[in-house]
């Protein structure tokens, strides 16, 4: 039997942020999303979320997700104050307890299921994750023979020089024998340097303590402040960019580039210099992407150009060119071999196939066939000030120059709307429609009026 506790109760006063600290993100997903999901592949018994400051925060980021249950601590008196309060639930509890501070993120499942592993082999009371790392500052030394077997663990604030020295620490993962850990915690004290009560206290009060020693320290990386917030999506985003390499994508200056696990590509994009990919990202082959192009939760067929453009929750099909300058915001569809061109807004609308919006035009709750051709500044006005309305474009019409469309309205197929027209009612398949003031000339203006000059 397994319990999972993570403990997330914290403020992370070094993080200084309103936010707690679990909630802090890494490539779109937070923290404490993060030692959740790295523990999916145990299938526990209970998964326990110990919160507290900022706790209704904390639950309500989580409510997505099944079966986690959530145990308050008040106050937040330290990480051994944190699993005291497990003792009331897990009362009738007979198994393993494993421990998970809510700050290290990049744990892999895989290493907790060899701590478990190699825990329950040994017939452990504890078993913690350690590391030997060049700078050790901030983290608890794990003091252990040569066995493995765990003496203690100092924190770095509580280290004398000599004991600073010790470049083992410990990562805040611990597998304990519940029984064990349940007759040891009521007796910790809070006699350190910080005044709060220590779950590593519980170590050499444990008759069978070891250790798993890791080689790769950067999977225990603990974050408690910016920099190693940083630190940590620069580790995820060179892992996703290098597996995306061995895959078929070429970066050329992959540094300024960020993706999110949920991308997907096909072989030969190139993702040019400041490009950024965020949420579910479907990209087909031979795309061209960017520079300074943001695509989020999109899907791009093949062929696809994006140039210096902003695309949100679109879809855009084979061969199709936007930018530079687009923004194609929510619920978008865009059609094949359809070209968007510089500073034009699309919302919500749907364009067939080899259809052209070239420049400066809004395009927003509109259905356009295919082969349109919407002429430079033309905007569909969708909203009368309570409600947004739609605009419909039938197949081969052309919009000209400075069209204003005001919804409702349904262009038929094949029109032509003339330049500078403002448009009310609906217009025909086939017709001509003007909408504007006639052209006045009076001749010999000037030469008529007395010269003031
Ligand atoms: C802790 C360990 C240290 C280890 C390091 C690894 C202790 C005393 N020290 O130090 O040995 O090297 O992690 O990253 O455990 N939390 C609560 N309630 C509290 C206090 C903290 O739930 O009252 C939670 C925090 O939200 C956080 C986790 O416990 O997720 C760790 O707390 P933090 O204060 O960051 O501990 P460290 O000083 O990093
Ligand atoms: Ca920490």
């Amino acid at each position: 039997m397994l319990a999972v506790a993570i403990l997330a109760a914290g403020k992370g006063t070094r993080i200084k942020s309103d936010l707690p600290k679990v909630l802090q993100k890494l490539a779109g997903k937070s923290l404490i999303e993060r030692v959740i999901k790295n523990c999916n592949g145990l299938s526990p018994e209970k998964n326990i979320v110990i919160v507290g400051h900022q706790a209704n925060l904390v639950e309500e980021h989580l409510v997505h997700i099944n079966g986690l249950e959530f145990i308050r601590q008040v106050p937040q008196n330290g990480t051994g104050h944190a699993v005291q309060q497990l003792i009331p639930y897990l009362q009738d509890f007979d198994g393993d307890l494993l421990v998970l501070n809510g700050d290290v993120p990049l744990l892999k499942s895989s290493t907790i299921e060899e701590l478990v592993r190699q825990h329950r082999s040994f017939k452990a009371g504890v078993t913690l994750l350690s590391s030997r790392v060049s700078n050790p500052k901030g983290y608890g030394r794990v003091f252990a023979d040569q066995n493995n077997n765990v003496r203690e663990i100092i924190e770095d604030r509580d280290c004398n020089k000599e004991e600073l020295t010790n470049n083992l620490i410990n990562a805040g993962i611990y597998c304990f024998n519940w029984r064990q850990l349940k007759e040891i915690l009521p007796s910790l004290s809070s006699e350190n340097e910080q005044g709060e009560i220590y779950i590593t206290d519980t170590i050499e009060k444990i008759s069978v303590a070891m250790h798993l020693e890791i080689t790769n320290s950067d999977e225990i990386t603990g974050v408690n402040d910016r920099s190693d917030l940083s630190y940590c999506e620069d580790l995820i985003q060179k892992e996703l960019r290098k597996y995306w390499m061995l895959n078929g994508v070429t970066f050329t200056d992959a540094q300024s580039c960020t993706l999110s696990e949920e991308c997907r590509f096909e072989q030969d994009v190139i993702v040019e210099p400041q490009t950024h990919f965020r949420g579910n990202c479907v990209v087909g082959k031979h795309c061209r992407l960017g520079p300074g192009t943001l695509i989020q939760n999109s899907e791009l067929g093949d062929n696809v150009v994006v140039l210096q453009s902003v695309l949100t929750s679109a879809r855009v099909e084979n061969n199709s060119k936007i930018g530079p300058f687009s923004h194609i915001r929510p619920d978008t569809t865009i059609g094949t071999d359809c070209k968007i061109g510089n500073f034009v807004e699309i919302k919500k609308s749907v364009l067939g196939e080899s259809t052209k919006v070239n420049h400066l035009s809004y395009i927003g709750d509109s259905f356009l066939g295919s082969k349109v051709n919407i002429g430079a500044g033309t905007i569909t006005a969708n909203y009368d000030g309570t409600q947004k309305h739609r605009t419909i474009i039938g197949d081969n019409s052309k919009t000209g120059a400075n069209s204003v469309l005001v919804a409702p309205i349904h262009i038929g197929s094949s029109v032509t709307v003339g330049a500078g027209s403002t448009l009310t009612k609906d217009v025909p398949s086939f017709s001509l429609a003007l909408g504007r003031a006639k052209q006045f000339i009076k001749t010999n203006w000037k030469n008529s009026r007395k010269s003031k000059d």
